[in-house]
């Protein structure tokens, strides 16, 4: 079971996707692009998913945010690819809280950034197929 750091502590896992992030940048021509922000602190991220055949094929995201905020950013970016629409949708902000190996309590509200950033990417997805099957 994954040690989860009780109070400011980041596991080393976490370190490693701060530290050397994985999926940072754009898809220039993504098929649908989340754009949130944190009205608390002020954090934003951007996430971009390209879609073939009902899957998730690439994602990548530019983040503005604390090292948490990175680190979630690079591993749902990580834990997406490969996954339907669907199950990209069932990733939930504590899963990826816990692939990383747990995320220090005052810092979880990071990873729900992540997850609405995923989420958006879909909705922004799902908006262009209804306006491309209407056209
Ligand atoms: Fe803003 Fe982490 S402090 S997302």
């Amino acid at each position: 079971m994954p040690e989860t750091p009780e109070n400011t502590q980041y596991s080393q896992n976490v370190l490693e996707h701060f530290s050397h992030p994985h999926n940072v940048g754009e898809i220039p021509d993504a098929d649908g692009i989340g754009n949130v922000g944190n009205p608390v602190c002020g954090d934003v991220m951007r996430l971009y998913i390209k879609v073939k055949g009902g899957k998730i094929v690439d994602a990548k995201f530019k983040t503005f945010g604390c090292g948490a905020a990175i680190a979630t950013s690079s591993m749902v970016t990580d834990l997406v690819k490969g996954k339907t629409i669907e199950e990209a949708l069932s990733i939930s902000n504590k899963a990826v809280a816990e692939a990383l190996g747990g995320l220090p309590k005052i810092k979880m509200h990071c990873s729900v950034l992540a997850e609405e950033a995923l989420r958006s990417a879909i909705e922004d997805y799902k908006k262009r197929q209804g306006n491309d099957s209407k056209s």
